[in-house]
């Protein structure tokens, strides 16, 4: 249980214990959800999905459920996004009291983020900003939008300063791309952007974050640098209004909805416990499911594996390829099997990814259903993944493309200050 004065909970899991080439020493172990790393339990050898029934207990967060649907509907007269009808963004904390305000016309702003690892982002990155331009449609409001380059460079060992912020500039095009309004975004990088009021937060927030309990949320060491310890407070800042003068004034009472994966909970619930003691409102969350990497649930997407992945500037013809040779596949092992037993959608690769971007709730049951009897096989799912996906990916380079400058300034420019100062790293 957490205690309900706070909604810190208890300390992360503990990563599994490893051996020296990264595999994970035992047969058995419990799931392990951090910022860092996402794994379901391990059962006899055997990795199995995340339980995410699980995470909400643990975590202490609520369900999205039919009636706080129903609810969203009435309110806002759109039907919910296919990520809520499909469950895809499955819990949340005080979106009912987000709601509430709305309903009495108070405004929110939106609040996202994203660790710019690599130059590309893949197409599970896109799951929260495709979220947030719905959200945005929806309910009109202000959006900000954080790059953590400093977090990636204090976490990444061998990440040097001048391509922490390469990536982070190629990442906020690829965001701008989801056809943002510019006039209500702010895409700032936090390397290039510490205006007066961001900058107050941090350091309020830290006062406020004893080591002990970082160390405790997050499973730092005395060997960690002092950087991670204190990062929390920056990831935080965004969740309060006046971090961002030129946007709301001084009002530091305006709340934000922050739409995430669940990994990046823990962040929050320190943040939350930080607002209390500063008088500010607290952040409202909306938690999606992590998007699988192409090898299946139990492995990982990883910038060194580019096969793990569909980035946004791959090709079509790599698309075709790696979804034909590496989508972990549901199927049965021989076409009698498949004829006969049928497939299993909720394992496999194809399906999940049709879950995540196919529009059509009709034709998503109708393949599920086929699948599921052996009347559809394995290649013909995987040929309207491809196409599903190929679309998606090429709308993504389209918009990228019609980006000019102007636009790009009125991204980072939301205000008097510049988010993002000329990317180059200070000469040491
Ligand atoms: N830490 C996140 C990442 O590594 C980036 C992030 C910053 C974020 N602020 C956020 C993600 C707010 C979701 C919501 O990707």
């Amino acid at each position: 249980m957490t205690n309900p004065a706070t909604d810190s909970g208890a300390p992360i899991a503990q990563p599994a214990p490893k051996k020296e080439d990264g595999t994970v020493e035992e047969s058995s172990h419990e799931q392990v959800v951090t910022p860092w790393e996402v794994q379901g339990a391990q059962v006899d050898g055997k990795l199995v999905a995340i339980d995410y029934n699980k995470l909400i207990e643990q975590f202490g967060t609520r369900r999205i459920d039919e009636p706080l649907l129903e609810r969203l509907e009435r309110l806002t007269g759109r039907k919910p996004h296919p990520f809520l009808r499909r469950g895809l963004f499955f819990s949340h904390r005080d979106l009912t009291q987000l709601l509430d305000r709305y309903e009495k016309g108070k405004p929110f702003y939106l609040y996202t983020g994203r660790g710019p690892s690599s130059g590309s982002m893949h197409v599970g990155h896109m799951v929260p900003f495709i979220f947030c331009k719905w959200l945005q449609d929806v309910f009109q409001c202000p959006l900000v939008i954080q790059l953590t380059d400093d977090e990636k460079f204090l976490f990444k060992q061998e990440l040097k300063m001048a391509d922490a912020l390469k990536y982070s500039l190629e990442n906020a095009k690829d965001i701008m791309a989801f056809g943002f309004d510019p006039e209500k975004t702010l895409i700032f990088s936090n390397l290039n952007y510490m205006n007066a009021g961001f900058y107050q937060n941090v350091v309020k927030i830290a006062k406020c974050i004893t080591t002990s309990v970082s160390k405790a949320t997050f499973g730092f060491n005395d060997s960690d640098n002092v950087g991670k310890v204190h990062f929390v407070s920056v990831q935080a800042a965004p969740s309060f209004s006046n971090s961002f003068p030129q946007i709301f004034g001084p009002k530091g009472d305006i709340p934000c909805l922050i739409p995430c994966a669940i990994d990046q909970d823990p962040y929050f619930r320190l943040t939350r416990d930080v607002a209390n003691r500063l008088k500010y409102p607290k952040p409202a969350l909306i938690h999606a499911m992590f998007f699988p990497a192409l090898q299946g649930p139990g492995s990982k997407m990883s910038a060194s594996n580019p096969n793990s992945a569909i980035y946004l500037t791959d090709t079509p013809a790599q698309i075709k390829n790696k979804i034909n040779k590496y989508a972990f596949s549901g199927g049965a092992a021989t076409l009698e099997e498949q004829r006969k037993f049928g497939g299993n959608p909720d394992v496999d690769v194809s399906f999940q990814y049709l879950r995540f971007f196919l529009e059509d709730d009709e034709e998503l049951a109708d393949i599920e259903a086929k699948y599921k009897s052996g009347e559809m096989l394995t290649g013909e799912l995987k040929q309207r993944c491809i196409a599903v996906v190929s679309a998606l990916v090429k709308d993504m380079q389209d918009r990228r493309k019609t980006l000019t400058q102007e636009i790009v300034d009125k991204f980072f420019n939301a205000g008097p200050r510049t988010p993002f100062a000329p990317a180059a790293p200070v000469q040491a």
